[in-house]
């Protein structure tokens, strides 16, 4: 405990600091086969949380099933409480609370597949402590390590190891003794936290609220014990005021107030305050909730904030203490934890919610990958699932953000597919990369307009997207004929051309794949930017790059054209002989047999080959050009 030094100024924050003190978050991680169900279930019997109803159930259910020989059965408490939950709605984490006269706890149950580290990763984020569970039997596993850096990463500073089954090994101390040194070893390595290992039978009770006659020699804590006293007071109130906005609210020109939580520090009318990434300053004016203005309001509060001068910000923005604002920049150098099914593909635009804001970004190709059983760094090119390493990160915006180490709210991003609006992964601001941000944009006084006016046409890009043999190169080279026939000025992108020399170093995988089409994307913007009309031909399989190169040009520059020739027909033709090659096995992730093809939902243009000549199919687009008003000025 710190020595008590009150004044009228720090005992508000004083009393919420305590106040979250009373209350304990933890995660447990581990499986139903380490026993996990079976130490929750008990841990709520003992400290007699169930409600009585359930408690008559679980005593019936547990005589029924007869698992433990006429004995409670606590996993089938928890278990049956996982079942109730999965027949509504699927919530990824199950938050339960109980209180002994010490302190209130809730704990974040993560069931699901135990492989898959995302529900775990979304209750350890807001955790304080995690107790990681070993099976004694088996000793410490990769999944204890992974937990154990996982949950560190996140910011936890308390990790409890519950060695479990102690029964299993006769209470042997020796056994406990190396298990727990052996975790020591790595939790050093790691720079984890406080650790506390506790030898315990969650099966038969030993050490989880009560004392074991079994383990004479240990002296350490109960679960329960150690759960009740740990000190976690943290110094979150101490640090400088962050508060991201979530709302702007204005009912009339007379109020607006800024809504969000206060992430850190305290905050009171009349502070200084800097509101990134405006950087605007001004004062705090009123801090209002519905119970009435505020004096003070501390980190953990959810308040809403008006300010003394007019200033620009919105959902966020972050207001900040004026002598301690945040950084804002787009491009970082980040830890990700990746947690998608499909792997990581670097250049694929995915949305990184980040604080109030989700922004459109991209990652590159791992700087390395991490392994968690050695803590050794390898060489990686993408990362698959519970895979760990460090990247670049580089975002469509600019955001205010801190590194995590100083602020796990700012600091801290998920990863979202586009498409599927699945969280993929999980990521940590290291620090800022400062190269991008000294690059300006260079202001040229001829622009887009002037030179696609010179040029009486407006920019677009036909971007031909199809499986290979479908016809794409074939109605593309007579689209342009005829455009530089009419005196259009054009250009012809193609993919077996450009993959002779800009992209020579790519290959077929689906990283190569995407990297090819970003580059091909920015080229065509080049050329778009050049007043050109510029043809792409190139079977870009995936949805997500073509609906990035579309969002790169202006409304109406970007015309999708699907030549939808079924497969069956372009490998009736093989005019490169390739399918043939496929099929024998002879070229690996071949486009259509396996690799996938995702067929645009709201293409420009359908074409199908194989029911109208190329002249026609070509005709067809010229005449879609000249309605759309392309080919005048
Ligand atoms: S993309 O998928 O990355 O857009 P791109 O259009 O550049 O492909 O290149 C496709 C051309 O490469 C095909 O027309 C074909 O000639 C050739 N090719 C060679 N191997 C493959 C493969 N595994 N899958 C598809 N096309 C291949």
């Amino acid at each position: 405990m710190r020595p008590l030094d009150l004044t009228a100024d720090n005992i508000e924050a004083y009393l919420a600091e305590q106040s979250a003190n009373d209350m304990l978050r933890f995660i447990t991680c581990g499986s139903v086969d380490d026993g996990k169900s079976t130490l929750i279930g008990r841990l709520l019997y003992e400290s007699k949380l169930i409600f009585d109803d359930q408690l008559a159930a679980l005593e019936a259910d547990s005589k029924r099933m007869g698992t433990q020989g006429g004995n409670i059965d606590f996993a089938l408490l928890v278990d049956g409480l996982a079942a109730e939950r999965e027949q509504g709605i699927t919530i990824d984490v199950a938050y339960r609370a109980f209180t002994t006269p010490k302190r209130k706890f809730i704990v974040a149950d993560t069931p699901g597949h135990e492989q898959y580290t995302r529900n775990m990763a979304t209750g350890a984020s807001t955790a304080d402590l995690a107790v990681l569970l070993v099976d004694t039997s088996k000793g410490i596993l990769t999944q204890t390590r992974r937990h154990a850096y996982i949950t560190t990463l996140l910011g936890i500073r308390h990790l409890v190891l519950a060695v479990n089954k102690m029964d299993l090994v006769g209470f042997d101390k020796a056994t406990f003794e190396k298990i727990e040194q052996d975790f020591h070893v790595f939790a050093e390595e790691i720079g984890a936290g406080e650790v506390t290992c506790i030898p315990m039978s969650a099966l038969g009770g030993c050490n989880v609220t009560e004392r074991g006659p079994e383990t004479p020699w240990y002296n350490g804590p109960t679960l329960l014990e150690h759960i009740e006293t740990v000190d976690i007071t943290s110094a979150e109130t101490e640090k400088p005021a962050r508060m991201p906005v979530q709302w702007v609210c204005r009912p009339d020109h007379t109020f607006r107030g800024f809504a969000g939580t206060l992430t850190s520090g305290v905050l009171k009318p009349g502070d200084p305050v800097k509101v990134l990434p405006s950087a605007r300053e001004s004062r705090v004016q009123r801090i209002v909730t519905i119970d009435g203005d505020l004096e003070t309001a501390v980190a953990g509060q959810s308040v809403m904030v008006t300010l003394q001068h007019e200033i620009d910000a919105s959902r966020g923005s972050v207001i900040c203490a004026a002598d301690a604002p945040v950084e804002v920049a787009d491009q970082f150098e980040v830890q990700v934890l990746w947690m998608g099914d499909e792997e990581m593909l670097p250049s694929r635009p995915y949305l990184i919610k980040l604080g109030a804001r989700t922004v459109p970004g991209k990652l590159a190709t791992p700087k390395y990958e991490v392994n968690v059983n050695t803590l050794e760094h390898t060489a990686a090119r993408t990362l698959a699932l519970n895979e760990i390493g460090v990247c670049n990160l580089s975002l469509d915006e600019q955001v205010p953000f801190a590194p995590y180490e100083e602020d796990r709210d700012l600091g801290g991003f998920i990863i979202i597919d586009r498409f599927t609006n699945n969280t993929v992964g999980l990521g940590l601001i290291h620090f800022a990369l400062r190269r991008a941000s000294n690059i300006h944009w260079q202001a040229l006084d001829v622009n887009k307009q002037t030179r696609s006016q010179t040029k009486n046409q407006k920019p677009t890009v036909l971007w031909f997207t199809g499986l290979s043999g479908s016809g794409k190169s074939t109605v593309a080279n007579i689209v342009e004929k005829r455009l530089t026939a009419m005196g259009h000025h054009t250009y012809l992108l193609d993919g077996d051309n450009v993959r002779h020399g800009l992209n020579r170093d790519l290959g077929f995988t689906d990283a190569d794949r995407v990297e090819n089409i970003r580059r091909v994307s920015e080229v065509a913007r080049l050329m778009a930017d050049a007043g050109l009309i510029v043809l792409v031909s190139f079977i870009s399989p995936f949805r997500s790059e073509r609906r990035m190169t579309r969002e790169m040009l202006e409304a109406g520059e970007f015309v999708e054209i699907h030549v939808d020739t079924p497969l069956e027909v372009c490998e009736a033709r093989d005019v490169k002989g390739l399918y043939a090659k496929a099929r024998a096995g002879q070229i690996k992730n071949f486009t259509g047999i396996d690799s996938d093809y995702e067929a645009p939902e709201n293409a420009e243009i359908r074409i199908d080959t194989s029911d109208k000549t190329p002249d026609v199919t070509a005709g067809e687009i010229i005449e879609y050009l000249e309605n759309a008003g392309r080919l005048k000025p």
